[in-house]
C-alpha cells in the first residue's frame, strides 16, 4: 500500500489512511453479550478508556440473542471479532427451579454456542459464571479444582454452560465470581437500600457466608485479563474472582445501611430455615482468588472499599 505522493492534499489522506489503517490492526474487536445486565453496563462503563486497543460491540438478546448459533456465528464473521466476554445469563435463581428449559436453553446451550461459533472463527471466549456450582459444605475459601456439587437448577446449568463451552471451545477463561452488584440493575445492595429506608426492622440471614463482588471491579479484572492476552498469551481455564474478604448476608446489610447512612431500620439476624426459598443457595461460597492474581497480576479491592465507592455512587444518582 502507497501512502505518499508528494501531493500536499494526497499525502494527508494517505496519512490518515494509514493511520485507519495502522488503528485496525493495533485494535482487537470485542464482543460483549448481556450487555445491559449488571455486568456489561460496567464493562460498557470503562470501555471508553480502553478504545486504542480493543473495538467493543456492546449486544443484548435484542441485538444478539446467544441462544441462536447462527446469528452469533455470523456477528463474529462480520465483526472479525477476536474476543467475546460473555455476560449473558438467566440470573433469576428461584424462578429457575420452574423456567428449567429456559434456564438450561441461556445458561448451558448458549455458553455452547458461543464456544462452537469462538472456535469456528478463531475467537476466544471469558465467560463468567458463578459459585453456586459448589454445594457450600466448604469450612475455607473454595479452590477451583475442588469438587462442584451444585443445588439449584440455576447452579446446575452454570455449570453445564461451563463443561459445554470448554469442550466446544477448549480457549476459554471461565470465571466464577459470586454476590455480584452494581449501580445498574436489580441487586442485593440496591434492595437493602430501598427496604432500609421503607421499614423500620428487616429479617437478614446470617448464616450464609460469601464475599460480594462489584461489578466494577470485575469488569476492570476482565480488562486487565484482556490486556495480559494481547502483551503476552491467552491462558484459558477456570478462575475465580469476587472482592477480597468474607461476610454474611446480614453482615453485609449492616454496611449497607452504615454507608448509606440509614440508620431508623433495625436489622434482625436470621437463620437460612426461617427464610424458605425455592432454590438452595450455598451455605459457604468464599472463594480463594490466588490464581487469578498471580495469573494475570490483579489486585484485587476489599468488598467494604468497593461497596463504599458503589453506594457513594448510588446515592449521587
Ligand atoms: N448476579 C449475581 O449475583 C451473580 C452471582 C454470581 C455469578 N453471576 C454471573 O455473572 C454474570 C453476569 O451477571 P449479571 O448480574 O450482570 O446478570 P444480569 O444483570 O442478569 O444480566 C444478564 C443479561 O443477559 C441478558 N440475556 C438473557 N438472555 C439472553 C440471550 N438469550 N441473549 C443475549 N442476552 C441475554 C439479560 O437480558 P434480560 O434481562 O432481558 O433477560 C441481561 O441483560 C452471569 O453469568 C451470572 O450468571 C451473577
Amino acid at each position: 500500500m502507497a501512502f505518499f505522493s508528494g501531493n500536499k492534499q494526497a499525502d494527508d489522506q494517505d496519512e490518515t489512511a494509514k493511520n485507519i489503517f495502522l488503528f485496525e490492526l493495533v485494535q482487537k474487536n470485542i464482543l460483549v453479550t448481556g450487555a445491559n445486565g449488571q455486568l456489561g453496563s460496567e464493562i460498557r462503563r470503562i470501555s471508553a478508556n480502553h478504545e486504542n486497543n480493543f473495538k467493543f460491540f456492546f449486544t443484548d438478546v435484542a441485538e444478539l440473542d446467544i441462544t441462536d448459533l447462527q446469528a452469533i456465528d455470523r456477528f463474529i464473521k462480520e465483526n472479525n471479532i477476536k474476543y467475546i466476554i460473555n455476560c449473558a445469563a438467566y440470573t433469576a435463581v428461584d424462578k429457575a427451579e420452574d423456567d428449567v428449559d429456559l434456564c438450561y436453553k441461556i445458561n448451558r446451550d448458549a455458553a455452547k454456542n458461543l464456544g462452537i461459533a469462538a472456535t469456528n472463527n478463531n475467537a476466544k471466549v471469558i465467560h463468567v459464571s458463578t459459585d453456586y456450582v459448589y454445594d457450600g459444605t466448604a469450612n475455607k475459601p473454595y479452590v477451583e479444582t475442588d469438587a462442584v456439587n451444585p443445588q439449584s437448577i440455576y447452579g446446575k446449568s452454570k455449570l453445564d454452560g461451563e463443561n459445554e463451552l470448554t469442550k466446544a471451545c477448549p480457549e476459554s477463561i471461565i470465571i466464577r465470581t459470586a454476590w455480584l452488584y452494581s449501580i445498574y440493575g436489580n441487586n442485593f445492595v440496591k434492595t437493602m437500600i430501598k427496604l432500609g429506608k421503607e421499614r423500620d426492622t428487616l429479617n437478614v440471614i446470617a448464616d450464609q457466608t460469601g464475599t460480594p463482588t462489584n461489578a466494577a471491579d470485575l469488569a476492570q479484572a476482565i480488562i486487565k485479563i484482556l490486556d495480559f492476552s494481547e502483551a503476552n498469551k491467552f491462558i484459558p481455564g477456570i478462575y475465580h474472582y469476587s472482592n477480597e474478604g468474607i461476610t454474611t448476608w446480614y453482615d453485609f446489610t449492616l454496611a449497607i445501611h452504615k454507608d448509606a447512612g440509614i440508620t431508623s431500620c433495625k436489622v434482625n439476624s436470621i437463620t437460612t430455615d426461617q427464610y424458605p426459598t425455592k432454590a438452595t443457595r450455598p451455605k459457604y461460597s468464599v472463594l480463594e482468588k490466588a490464581k487469578i492474581k498471580s495469573t494475570f497480576n490483579l489486585s484485587i479491592p476489599k468488598w467494604e472499599e468497593s461497596l463504599n465507592i458503589c453506594i457513594k455512587e448510588l446515592l449521587s444518582i
